[in-house]
């Protein structure tokens, strides 16, 4: 088979992430990103597809453009477009290598999304897409609502556009380990961009002292199995005794970790104990109006320090990144990398900070294990 062409959807300003875990996994050849979209090609019908996980949703690919008008004239070039640009029956086919065909008589659906102010709605693209496709779609399919064995895909965002097959389904956004599930939690995929900027290894002690569902520990977990040997266990905790339970339901199939209820300004661990520290603080619209972002985000960057080993690093993601890097400052951390994002429907950033090593000291020392007094914890 020749290469197949393929776009993956993934959490705005994480395209770089994700298209470094495509070619990684994958050996795919990146062909473009864009907000939200990373194109590329494999060559051939890779199942490892399915197991990637910085991206929301993965497609073939049949024919995207940069050049809506916003005007209704789209509409006509849709259809057009659809009918001659895509090769569909092949799409189709390559379609079926990934997931093997299903008894009886094969099911289809057209989902349409659009964002952005255009001169039509929705649906008027939907019906251009269909009426593009119609030719290609053998006439034995019967077309459905719901679980359709294939999926016609056509995602407008405002200029932009992409229509292709869907290779994945819900699975590939919410993992199955996810039992227990609280207001503020992270999307799986944006969790595991935040391990793959943390630049782990296997030697390293890393803590989610935030943890709230535990998706950081969760997504840590994962991927730390791929290295196929033995590691350090990881550390969470959380203020809330209902957080470190929830987090303690979703990791439990994942290996040994050590959850602590705590408070993260004060952590009951050893001083440069930690090699890693990956954790989503709160957002200002999450904790109560009384309290100060700056104060709080200044306490644990003190607290965070005195854990981190001198060279250890942390990955940190926030809505107020100015009080957050005010925060690093002010205990001296080096900014290495910074992506700015969107969570909940607001802005975000996440940042790689560096705690620099005093002259003449290389890295943090081995074999130093954090120790707990006697907090309260599941194992
Ligand atoms: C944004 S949530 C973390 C969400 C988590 N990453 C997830 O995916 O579920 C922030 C968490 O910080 C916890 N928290 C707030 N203040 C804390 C403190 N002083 N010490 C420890 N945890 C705290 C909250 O209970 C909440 O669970």
């Amino acid at each position: 088979m020749s290469s197949i062409s393929c776009y993956a959807m993934v959490v705005s300003g994480l395209e770089s992430i994700a298209a470094r875990e495509i070619e990684l996994l994958l050996g795919a050849k990146i062909t473009r990103k864009t907000d939200g979209l990373v194109t590329f090609k494999i060559d051939g019908p890779d199942p490892d597809l399915f197991d990637l996980k910085t991206t929301e949703d993965v497609f073939l690919f049949a024919w995207g453009t940069d050049s809506l008008t916003y005007r209704a004239k789209d509409l006509e070039d849709i259809r057009k477009w659809t009918a001659k640009e895509g090769d569909w029956t092949r799409l189709i086919s390559q379609h079926h290598a990934f997931k093997p065909k299903t008894k009886g008589k094969p099911t289809y659906r057209f989902i349409t999304q659009m964002d952005g102010e255009h001169g039509y709605h929705r649906k008027d693209a939907q019906k251009e897409f269909a009426k593009g496709l119609a030719k290609f779609i053998p006439p034995n399919w019967r077309m459905v609502e719901d679980n359709a064995s294939v999926e016609f895909w056509l995602t407008i965002e405002e200029k932009t556009a992409v229509a292709g097959i869907r290779l994945t389904d819900k699975t590939m956004r919410h993992r199955t380990y996810k039992v227990a599930h609280r207001p503020a939690s992270l999307r799986p995929s944006v969790a595991a961009a935040m391990v793959r900027i943390a630049e782990l290894k296997p030697q390293h002690k890393v803590i989610d002292p935030m943890c709230g569902a535990g998706t950081i520990l969760g997504e840590y977990q994962i991927f730390a199995e791929g290295w196929r040997m033995p590691r350090e266990a990881a550390w969470g905790g959380d203020i809330e005794q209902a957080a470190v339970l929830d987090a303690s339901a979703n990791t439990r199939r994942l290996g040994k970790i050590y959850l602590h209820r705590w408070d993260a300004r004060w952590l009951p661990l050893d001083s440069c104990s930690i090699d890693r520290i990956i954790c989503n603080p709160p957002f200002g619209k999450q904790i109560s109006p009384d309290v100060d972002i700056n104060k709080l985000y200044r306490g644990l960057m003190i607290q965070f320090n005195r854990i981190l080993s001198p060279g250890g690093k942390a990955v940190l993601l926030v809505s107020d990144y100015a009080a957050l890097k005010g925060a690093c400052e002010n205990v001296e951390w080096e900014l290495e990398k910074k992506f700015r994002t969107e969570i909940l429907g607001q802005n975000a950033v996440i940042s790689l900070w560096h705690k620099p090593a005093p002259e003449g000291t290389l890295s943090a020392p081995e074999g130093v294990l954090p120790v707990l007094n006697d907090s309260q914890g599941t194992e």
